[in-house]
């Protein structure tokens, strides 16, 4: 029997190197106890053994080593000798991966995603306080994470928070920020840290006066935001009056007349309008300046499906309407050849206004940069928490940037769905222009052919997810 010992729960590096040992001595997963702690054992008892193997070559593929190094921050302690068990599986077949309806695949999946979870909420729901000291201003926060994440996010609130000095407490691990270093101390209680601050009433009043009980969803809210992370944040003290207050308006509603409620329900789309007239001030990033106009998404606030483009072109930049040129008229036809209903459909761009260059009296269309795209996020997010689409398309890569927040390559995303913040499902294709613009014959006709089937998954996606 081996023991392997590594350094912390995150042990990403020390899993790996042993696991690699292990795997090029051939040695069974149930020959190999996994655990943390101080003190590192020797693997094999013979450095030697180890060293000599270490030089030798094993490789595999690369989203195993994504899903390895997110699964090694879950909690469960099975999660070392399942990766190791999976490592194996490799050797003998690069592909096991793919297999959907492998058991150990099906697991760590299910371990990965709650990870995914987990890390999500964290940055959705750390608050600081802002403690003062003698030498310092610092915010510091309580957090109680499911899963071992902190030292895998502690860099997202780095960079979100990089001006604060902050600190993070968590029962196993804090992280802490002094604007040129992020380390890491051993686990706090919530006795250390501060419960509340000067500009907590603030937050609160805030929070309550956004607070429309139209849109609320108590069942949703709370599996979004589970009721254990509500101690931990100001504007939590609030919600169990504004839900009673909630049901008892929606009561009232309910029994004054049934025009009441789809007036509620209405509530969605007067926001969805009013978003629409604010964006059309818009002025985050210059392109609004050489626009005609905004061109904002457009269709049900309640459609199941969301497509996102690109950018309006020439013709949409006229008409005030997304997707009517002649990519919007390919488009129709793939999602008619399928059987979308584009009348159910949202229809939306990441960015909103056409972007060109003048060329004599023709304006060529110029690719929006990041900056542009991060920009008019602002209004997409907001247009994706109105509609709250269950599945949402992402058509190219500036598409896929804005519904993921991150450069993305169509052809590694392509083809499997994504699981976006707020449990819906994203998915990722190419753009319809793209199909108007391969030149040889026979490869479009492939290219057609593989956006058609793109079209029919997503088709049959929504369907179970409706
Ligand atoms: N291309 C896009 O991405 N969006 C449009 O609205 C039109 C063309």
């Amino acid at each position: 029997m081996r023991c392997v010992t590594l350094e912390h729960e995150e042990d990403f590096d020390g899993w790996r190197t042993a696991a690699r040992a292990l795997a090029l001595a051939n040695v069974p997963p149930e020959d190999v106890t996994w655990q943390v702690g101080d003190t590192p054992q020797d693997l094999f008892g013979d450095e030697a053994v180890l060293e000599d193997n270490s030089r030798a070559t094993l490789t595999v593929p690369k989203p195993f080593l994504q899903l390895a190094q997110s699964v090694i921050c879950h909690s469960e302690r099975e999660r070392f000798a399942l990766l190791y068990r999976m490592l194996l599986r490799l050797q003998k077949n690069r592909e096991a991966l793919q297999d959907r309806a492998d058991p150990l695949r099906k697991r760590l999946e299910e371990l990965r995603k709650s990870v995914a979870r987990d890390i999500h909420k964290m940055r959705a729901f750390v608050r600081f306080r802002e403690v003062q000291t003698e030498d310092e201003t610092r915010f510091v926060a309580w957090f109680e994470p499911e899963h071992h994440i902190v030292r895998t996010n502690a860099p997202f609130f780095q960079r979100r928070f990089a001006s604060m000095n902050w600190s993070i407490l968590t029962p196993e691990l804090c992280a802490h920020w002094d604007g040129e270093t992020l380390s890491f101390t051993e686990g706090a209680t919530k006795a250390d840290a501060p419960a509340g601050d000067p500009v907590e009433e603030t937050w609160k009043t805030y929070f309550a006066s956004i607070f429309n009980p139209a849109r609320m969803k108590v069942k949703a809210m709370t599996a979004e935001m589970p009721k254990k992370y509500w101690k931990n944040m100001p504007e939590s003290a609030l919600i169990p009056d504004m839900i009673a207050g909630a049901r008892a308006r929606e009561m009232t509603m309910v029994q004054t007349s049934r025009e009441g409620i789809a007036r509620a329900g209405d509530n969605r789309a007067k926001s969805l309008s009013a978003l629409r007239e604010e964006a059309e001030g818009c002025r985050r990033c210059d392109l609004w300046k050489p626009a005609t106009q905004l061109v904002f998404g457009e269709g049900p606030v309640d459609a199941a499906l969301m497509l996102i483009g690109e950018q309006p072109g020439d013709q949409e930049d006229l008409a005030g309407r997304p997707f009517v040129g002649p990519a919007g008229q390919l488009l129709d036809r793939f999602l008619s050849d399928v059987g979308i209903d584009r009348s159910a459909t949202y229809v939306t761009n990441a960015v909103k206004h056409f972007k060109y260059e003048q060329r004599g009296k023709r304006r060529i269309h110029s690719k929006p940069n990041g900056g542009e795209i991060d920009a008019c996020r602002w209004w997409l997010t907001q247009e994706i928490d109105l509609v709250q689409p269950k599945v949402t398309v992402a058509l190219g890569a500036s598409a896929a940037r804005a519904m993921l927040g991150k450069t993305v390559t169509i052809s590694k995303t392509r083809g499997a769905a994504i699981e976006l913040p707020d449990g819906s499902e994203g998915w990722v294709t190419v753009h319809p222009s793209y199909l108007l613009r391969i030149p040889d014959q026979g490869r479009a006709e492939e290219e057609r052919a593989r956006f058609r089937e793109d079209l029919a998954t997503v088709k049959a996606r929504v369907a179970a997810l409706t």
